[in-house]
C-alpha cells in the first residue's frame, strides 16, 4: 500500500547554496523524486543560486553528476524533463550582485519559497536583501537549516533577523527528524489509536530510551562539529523533538501551532540536568585507524562525539519517569529508536516463573523503520507452564510495501513548505526553549574543564554510559542487537 501523490501548486523555489553538500546529496535528489512521482508539477520552477559563476547548463550538469552519485536510481527522462525545470542565477548572498536578476527570474502568481542552504550567519543577510530587493511577497515562505544558532543568544539573534524580514508564519526551520515516516508514524501510534494513551503515563510506563546511534564519524564537517559536539549537533534538536513528540499532550488537533504549542510545554518542563546523569565520550584512534581528535584536526579537543544523559520532565504525566537519551558518532551500528519500556506486572500467578517482565514498545526510526511489542507468553507445548518474552514485530517495508520506507524526510518537507503546512518544523520559540535547556548543561562541563570519556569505535559508547544506566539497575537496549 502507498501513500496517494497529490500534487502540489505549481512553484517557484530558490535554493542558497545549490552547489553545496547538502543541496546536492538531499534537496536536490528530492525534488527530483517528487517530480518522478508526479508531486511536483511539470510547471514548477528550481531556481539554483550561490557565488559561483556558472550558467544554467553548468548547473543541470552539476547536478546531474550528484543524482549519479546520490541517486544513481533516476530514470533519464525523467530527469531531463525535470533538468528543464531547473536554473541558475549567481548571486552574492553577502552583497548586491546577482539580486535584479533573480527577481527577474520569478513569476508573479505562483507559490514562492526561498530555501537558505547556507550557514546560519548568512541568513539575516539574505532574508534583508529579499526583502529590500523586493523578492519576498506576503506569501513567501523562507526555509533555514539547522544549525539553528549555538545557543540561545545566537538563536536569538537569528530569530530577530527573520522576522524583521519575515512573519512567522512564513520562517520554516528545518528539523529534518520530523521529516522521517517513523516520527511522524509515533504520532499516529499515540493519537490514532486507543490502545496506547491510557497506559502513556508515570502509572504504567518505568522509562524511556531514546536513542541515535551513528555509524559514520564527522564526515569531512570536522571544523563545524568540533565547535557543536553531540549535545549541541544531535540532542538540542532532533534528540529533543523525539522527546517531544513521545511525551507531549495530545494536541486537539494536528495543526501547526496546536502541535507545536505542545511541544513547546514539554522543552519547558525540561528539568536541569546533573553532572552525575551525564556520560560523554569521544572515540579513539586505534588499529591505524584516526580517531576523533585526528578526524576534526584538533589534538586537544574536548568536544564529545557521543553523549548519554537521563533527563526529567517535571509536570504531572512524567514525574518520576526517566528519558534516557544517547547519540554518538563511529558506534557499533547504525541504529535509532524510541523504546518505552512499561512497569513489571506487579504480581505472578504462575509459579515457579521468577519475576515477569514488563512490555517493550521499540519505535524504530532507522534503519528498517517499524514497531515491536515485546510481549510475554506461555512457550508453546505440554511440558509444564514456562514463559518467555517474544516480540510482535512490525516492519513497514512489509506491511505497507517496500515504498512506504522510500521517501527521504527532506521530499515531505520541502513539499509542505509548498503546502505551506508548518506541523513538521520548529517554531522560533521552541528551538529558543531547547538552548535555554542545553546552554546551562554545556556551560556546566565547560566550567568545569571536564574531559569526555575514551571508547572503542565500534562499540557502544563509553563505559561510563553504562554506568549512567547500572545505578538505576537498569540496562540499555543492545545497538545493533
Ligand atoms: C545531522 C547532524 O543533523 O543529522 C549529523 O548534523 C548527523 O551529524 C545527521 O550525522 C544524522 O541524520 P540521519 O538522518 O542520517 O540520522
Amino acid at each position: 500500500m502507498v501513500s496517494r501523490v497529490i500534487p502540489v501548486n505549481p512553484f517557484d523555489l530558490v535554493l542558497f547554496g545549490a552547489t553545496g553538500d547538502l543541496a546536492q546529496r538531499k534537496i536536490l535528489p528530492g525534488l527530483y523524486h517528487r517530480f518522478e512521482v508526479g508531486q511536483m508539477p511539470e510547471d514548477a520552477c528550481i531556481i539554483g543560486s550561490a557565488r559561483s559563476d556558472m550558467d544554467s547548463d553548468a548547473f543541470r550538469e552539476q547536478i546531474r553528476a550528484s543524482m549519479a552519485e546520490f541517486a544513481p536510481e533516476f530514470k533519464k527522462d525523467v530527469l531531463d524533463r525535470f533538468l528543464s525545470r531547473v536554473s541558475y542565477v549567481p548571486v552574492d548572498a553577502s552583497g548586491d550582485a546577482g539580486w535584479s536578476d533573480l527577481a527577474k527570474a520569478l513569476r508573479p502568481d505562483v507559490v514562492r519559497a526561498f530555501y537558505l542552504s547556507v550557514g546560519p550567519s548568512l541568513f539575516s543577510g539574505i532574508a534583508h536583501r529579499l526583502n529590500e530587493h523586493g523578492l519576498a511577497t506576503p506569501d513567501s515562505r523562507i526555509v533555514v537549516e539547522k544549525p539553528f544558532g549555538h545557543d540561545l543568544a545566537s538563536a536569538k539573534a537569528l530569530n530577530e533577523g527573520l522576522r524583521a524580514c519575515f512573519e512567522e508564519h512564513q520562517i520554516y526551520r528545518i528539523d529534518h527528524y520530523l521529516g522521517k515516516e517513523t516520527v511522524q508514524n509515533l504520532m499516529a501510534l499515540r493519537f490514532a489509536n486507543s490502545l496506547f494513551e491510557p497506559l502513556w503515563n508515570s502509572t504504567h510506563i518505568d522509562h524511556v530510551q531514546i536513542t541515535v546511534a551513528e555509524t559514520v564519524s564527522v564526515e569531512g564537517r570536522g571544523a563545524y562539529y568540533d565547535q557543536s559536539g553531540a549535545m549541541r549537533d544531535m540532542i538540542q534538536n532532533h534528540l529533543v523533538q523525539l522527546l517531544c513528540l513521545t511525551a507531549m499532550e495530545p494536541p486537539s488537533k494536528f495543526a501547526p501551532n496546536a502541535v507545536r504549542d505542545e511541544k513547546v510545554k514539554v522543552i519547558e518542563a525540561l528539568e536541569p540536568v546533573e553532572q552525575k546523569d551525564i556520560a560523554r565520550g569521544q572515540y579513539r584512534a586505534e588499529h591505524g585507524q584516526g580517531g576523533y581528535v585526528d578526524h576534526v584536526g584538533n589534538p586537544g579537543s574536548r568536544t564529545e562525539s557521543f553523549i548519554a544523559l537521563k533527563v526529567h520532565l517535571g509536570n504531572w504525566r512524567w514525574a518520576g519517569v526517566p528519558f534516557y537519551l544517547r547519540t554518538g558518532k563511529r558506534l557499533r551500528a547504525r541504529e535509532s529508536e524510541i523504546a518505552v519500556f512499561f512497569r513489571d506486572p506487579p504480581h505472578t500467578i504462575f509459579p515457579n516463573v521468577g519475576p515477569l517482565h514488563g512490555n517493550v514498545l521499540v519505535i524504530r526510526l532507522q534503519p528498517d523503520e517499524g514497531i515491536t511489542l515485546r510481549t510475554t507468553i506461555k512457550d508453546p507445548g505440554p511440558g509444564g507452564f514456562r514463559l518467555s518474552d517474544v516480540a510482535l514485530d512490525m516492519s513497514f517495508a512489509d506491511a505497507l510495501g517496500v515504498e512506504a520506507s522510500a521517501p527521504d524526510a527532506y521530499e515531505r518537507l520541502i513539499m509542505d513548505v509548498i503546502r505551506g503546512d508548518q506541523t513538521l518544523f520548529m517554531r522560533g520559540d521552541e528551538a529558543e526553549a531547547a538552548w535555554a535547556w542545553v546552554d546551562p548543561i554545556i556551560q556546566g562541563w565547560e566550567d568545569r574543564g571536564d574531559r569526555p570519556a575514551r571508547y572503542d569505535q565500534g562499540s557502544s559508547g563509553p563505559e561510563e554510559a553504562l554506568m549512567l544506566m547500572h545505578r538505576d539497575g537498569r540496562r540499555w537496549r543492545q545497538i545493533g542487537g
